[in-house]
């Protein structure tokens, strides 16, 4: 493990944490009167940013936990990240213009929401307990892999970005996703609170 990242880099939970704050910013950016191109931009912003951060977790984070603790607290995981690809597929099928991409937008949200929610209540807390030796050298084998995920995805990650900031605001969560970012912010936020069970397809804003 390259000896740099590894000083530099958050521990895993901490870096999950942050991929999920960044994540839920770029949601709260999208308004039903939000321009079309910007909602694309925001749409394609926050898919790709997590389908990243599913990978990450199902390649390093999950097998990790699984590795040492009864598995069976996170058998929703992976059929939730599924559900949260499904929904993907679904919104890049859209037009913006279109009323049933807020929907879609929106139900993709309710869901990722439902999902941190019990991440940062259950998953990670037990990771601290159990891994607590380890989190260290997970959160720089992740920074490593982000890099490998980020690399290949820079145009198309560019040009949301590009998309989405032109409303005028900074989509934290595109910023992110570039990685340099990670290595240099290191705090930990309080879990999300209020998300566990959020309505179904019902605009917060
Ligand atoms: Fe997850
Ligand atoms: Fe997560």
């Amino acid at each position: 493990m390259n000896h740099l990242l590894s000083r530099m880099s958050p521990s895993v939970t901490n870096m999950i944490r942050m991929d999920h704050t960044h994540v839920l910013t770029t949601f709260h950016q999208y308004h039903p009167d939000t321009a079309p191109r910007v909602k694309k931009g925001l749409a394609d912003t926050v898919c790709v940013a997590l389908e990243i951060h599913a990978q990450l977790e199902e390649e390093i984070f999950y097998p990790a936990l699984r590795a040492i603790a009864d598995s069976d607290f996170m058998s929703k995981s992976v059929p939730e990240h599924d559900q949260v690809r499904r929904l993907i597929s679904q919104l890049r099928h859209l037009q913006p213009e279109e009323t049933s991409f807020d929907e879609a937008f929106y139900q993709l949200m309710n869901a990722v929401m439902h999902h941190v929610a019990d991440e940062e209540t259950l998953l990670l807390p037990t990771a601290e307990r159990v891994l607590a030796h380890q989190l260290g050298d997970l959160g720089a084998e992740m920074t490593k892999r982000r890099l490998q995920l980020t690399a290949s995805r820079g145009g198309e990650l560019a040009g949301s970005m590009a998309r989405s900031m032109s409303a005028g605001g900074l989509v934290l969560g595109a910023g992110a996703l570039l990685a340099a970012g990670y290595l240099l912010s290191g705090s930990p936020r309080a879990p999300v609170r209020g998300a566990t069970r959020p309505e179904p397809s019902v605009s917060p804003f």
